[in-house]
């Protein structure tokens, strides 16, 4: 009985594994809040909930990408890693582990998976030869390839790869697996992508190459002496590791084998983890999750994302202007969770201006100004049982339904358009009740109470509905409301009834939940004119600008002076060595480990001090404003190591 209970009750949730050859963007933190999302979610359903995040630190595109910057890949990797952790703490991800593949623990999984796949006979010595797409480390089967050479998914051109390897016998499942797909019809979501996986396995499922042989950053094969595990057979176990497969059976029985488990993921990593995972667990004789659930892709102001557009919609600048709940509301928001968005500032701050400034923030703020008002912020009785109340009641009644049948489906936006109905339903609750009316009458004090009670408690559940997209702005709006509980702990079942507050409570402080942005107007070209008598101040000559050695140098690591509040100690990788720069510039980057990796611009011809101790060998350029303190000029990737500022 009792184990029957936690069956019901467990919920495991995981986002894609992200490759470390690069810093986190909004790809990755999109698939990473909705995974925060439905995980808080599901715990204000009661569930118990297991959420995980990591990164896919083997294979080609790592191994390569560490060569490049000069690295072994265990080092890249370790430089890596932390970015993502950080960048997870900077948006508020409660995740409750961090897996890195290169984690002993991984590795014993891969081993025992491959081991039992192998006991089963499922897996053969062959050959491989044909295309390999590095960026996408997949084997691209000839009639899939572009133009004889490019990869059909990332455009990118394909190297030819012959290689001894061992080959799993994915085609033993095909079956199998299309029956399952039947037999469930959330298996796979949104439908379009259920649909492409059924066409492409209808067309025939090919045996898999598994093993690699011509480099050697992966986990290597028992069995097969010399080789690796192809990088996605090791990157989909972690969603097996990190449950306890390898080592703990107890807590593999409590969020796999007993509980929902749900695969988040975009849309361009739907094969691998919808075709090539459930015939890897099917040979393994592990269940399969019960949803697989791809996202669609964004795109910067209308176009694609990249390096090379320099478009590239970085989280931590979004955060820095929003704030992180306006940025988890947007991307949550903006677009239905299947589908490809496009993020655009207008469209970001219509959203914010509207859906937060206006509708909900004025809506706390009117009920705690007239509460206050009317009744000096404390709570009152109150009965009003008109027409109005009713609706609203119903109304609620409706949200809970909608909200709960969106969620099942992960179709966030479609869940916050019915809370934001709810919401605008209160607002015109105000104008149909017009509690300053009733306030002129004696005999309408009882209404009046009424009427202002509907609107604390309808903010009070309001909050429990946005607290998983907006956790600390769900948080702020209980203690206006004098709530003294964490939010965090709040139940859905709890909020059903409309009789939180009690005669006597206090209100809090009210305070502007979102201010409202203003909008840029872009300043009309023409009217800007030149001054053709300018007169310069302190002119200098283009010689003795050219004695200053400014280079655009990328720092590898950043550390706090013990000691010294104000300092940060960079080791910097300039066009010919490395240096160590000291920088007294700790107070403007509490988060200074997510400049690792960066471009920026040094002095490198200024001769060597010592800083309390410390050798600075240069002098890393930045800038100050009033608005932003001290920054740190940054150069865009694309610009090489060593480049000179000219
Ligand atoms: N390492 C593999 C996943 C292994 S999971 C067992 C991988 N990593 S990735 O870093 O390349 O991509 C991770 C996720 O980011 C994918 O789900 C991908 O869809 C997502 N995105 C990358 N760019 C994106 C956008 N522009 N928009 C939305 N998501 C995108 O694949």
């Amino acid at each position: 009985m009792c184990h029957l209970k936690k069956m019901e009750k467990n919920f495991y949730v995981t986002t894609p594994i992200y490759y470390v050859n690069g810093a986190p963007h909004v790809g990755s933190a999109y698939t990473t809040i909705a995974a925060d999302v439905i995980a808080r979610y599901k715990k204000t359903q009661g569930y118990n909930v297991y959420s995980l995040t990591g990164t896919d630190e083997h294979g080609q595109k790592v191994e390569e990408t560490a060569l490049l910057k000069g690295l072994t890949p265990q080092a890249w990797t370790d430089l890596m890693a932390p970015k993502f952790q950080e960048m997870w703490k900077l948006l508020n991800i409660e995740n409750d582990d961090f897996i890195r593949t290169t984690e002993p623990r991984h590795k014993s999984a891969v081993v025992k998976i491959l081991s039992t796949v192998y006991e089963k006979g499922d897996i053969y010595c062959g050959e491989y030869e044909g295309k390999y797409c590095v960026s996408c480390e997949n084997f691209v089967p000839e009639n899939q390839i572009v133009e004889n050479k490019f990869c059909p998914d990332c455009g990118k051109e394909l190297r030819v790869v012959k290689e001894e390897s061992y080959f799993f016998k994915m085609s033993k499942y095909q079956d199998e697996l299309l029956k399952h797909i039947d037999e469930n019809p959330n298996f796979i979501l949104p439908q379009s992508r259920r649909n492409e996986v059924i066409n492409f396995i209808k067309q025939g499922l090919q045996d898999l190459s598994i093993s690699r042989n011509t480099f050697t950053w992966g986990i290597p094969i028992e069995f097969a002496p010399g080789h690796i595990t192809y990088v996605w057979f090791d990157a989909l176990t972690n969603y097996l590791t990190a449950v306890g497969y390898e080592n703990n059976l107890e807590k593999f029985d409590e969020f796999w084998n007993n509980s929902e488990v749900v695969h988040l993921l975009g849309k361009d990593i739907v094969r691998f983890h919808a075709i090539i995972w459930p015939c890897m667990l099917l040979s393994a004789g592990i269940k399969l999750p019960d949803k697989i659930v791809a996202h669609g892709w964004w795109t910067s102001e209308g176009e694609k994302m990249s390096k090379s557009k320099n478009n590239v919609v970085d989280p931590i600048e979004e955060v820095k202007k929003y704030g992180v709940d306006a940025f988890r509301f947007c991307l949550m928001r903006e677009v239905n969770f299947g589908n490809d968005g496009d993020y655009s500032t207008k469209n970001i701050i219509s959203r914010i201006n509207n859906d937060l400034a206006n509708d909900l923030g004025n809506l706390l703020n009117r009920t705690l100004g007239m509460y206050s008002k009317y009744f000096d912020g404390v709570i009152v009785e109150g009965k009003n049982e008109d027409e109005f109340t009713k609706n609203l009641y119903i109304l609620f009644e409706e949200t809970l339904i909608v909200v709960e049948r969106s969620m099942e489906k992960l179709e966030f936006s479609k869940s916050m358009e019915a809370i934001w109905k709810f919401i605008s339903r209160m607002n015109k609750y105000i104008d149909e009740t017009m509690p300053w009316l009733l306030a002129k009458e004696e005999s309408e004090k009882v209404k009046l109470g009424g009427v202002m009670n509907t609107l604390v408690e309808g903010l009070y559940k309001v909050a429990v509905l946005i607290y998983p997209y907006m956790p600390v702005k769900s948080q702020n709006i209980w203690d206006q409301l004098g709530v003294e509980k964490s939010i965090k702990n709040s139940l859905i079942e709890d909020i059903k009834e409309w009789n939180h507050f009690k005669k006597g409570d206090k209100l809090g402080v009210a305070t502007v939940l979102f201010p409202r942005l203003e909008v840029l107007v872009e300043e009309a070209k023409n009217e800007l004119e030149i001054n053709e008598n300018l007169k310069i101040e302190n002119p200098t000559t283009i010689e003795k600008f050219g004695e200053t050695k400014i280079e655009v140098v990328e720092i590898i690591s950043v550390e706090k002076v013990e000691g010294a509040d104000r300092l940060l100690k960079f080791k910097v990788k300039t066009g010919k060595e490395i240096r160590q720069i000291v920088s007294g510039i700790a107070k403007n980057y509490p988060e200074f480990k997510l400049l690792e990796g960066k471009k920026v611009l040094a002095v490198l011809n200024l001769p060597p001090v010592t800083l309390l101790g410390i050798l600075s060998q240069g002098m890393i350029l930045s800038t100050e404003d009033k608005k932003n303190g001290i920054k740190l000029v940054e150069i865009s990737q694309e610009i090489k190591v060593g480049a000179k500022l000219k």
